[in-house]
């Protein structure tokens, strides 16, 4: 067994994990989050998708002890005080999801996403969703509730300060 330190949504946990454990199952039995989904354990669906250090990761794909001393995101760390994100709104409100089971994936693809490009074309949308399988929705609620971030996330941005 290996400790290691990882801050999940902003709180701070130490674990102990075998060396050889994926961190997608270290999040959802050593740190008890279960909206990380573990899918086809290959790379392939990202129904395990978290952000580590910012940047997607599928955590079916790398093992805990890499993430020792990270800060990672999951789907649970997204509504704030009973609030949805502006992400989480946007596919409610475009029925961006059917199942389910794919969404905190898409969920956190889309916010690293607009995060470094705050209004991706059509283009960058397909780009960032590529690795993030949907059976149900055929992509285009996903694309409009993408889009529908983007416009709701930059309407919400301060003002930039007059020079
Ligand atoms: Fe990790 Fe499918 S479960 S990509």
């Amino acid at each position: 067994m290996t400790r290691i330190r990882i801050t999940v949504n902003g709180e701070e946990r130490e674990i102990d994990v075998e060396t050889s454990r994926l961190l997608v199952h270290a999040i959802r039995e050593e740190v008890g989050l279960t909206g990380t989904h573990v899918g086809c354990l290959n790379g392939d669906c990202g129904a395990c998708t978290v952000l580590v250090n910012g940047q997607t990761v599928k955590s079916c794909s790398v093992l805990a002890v890499s993430a020792d001393g990270a800060e990672i995101t999951t789907i649970e760390g997204l509504a704030k005080d009973g609030e949805l994100h502006p992400v989480q709104q946007a596919f409610w409100d475009e029925f961006g999801f059917q199942c389910g089971f794919c969404l905190p994936g898409t969920l956190l693809v889309t916010c690293e996403l607009l995060e470094r490009n705050p209004d991706p074309d059509d283009a960058a949308i397909d780009e960032a969703i590529n690795g993030t399988l949907c059976r149900c929705t055929g992509y285009a609620g996903i694309r409009r509730a993408i889009r529908r971030a983007a416009e709701r996330i930059s309407a919400d941005r301060p003002e930039p300060a007059p020079s």
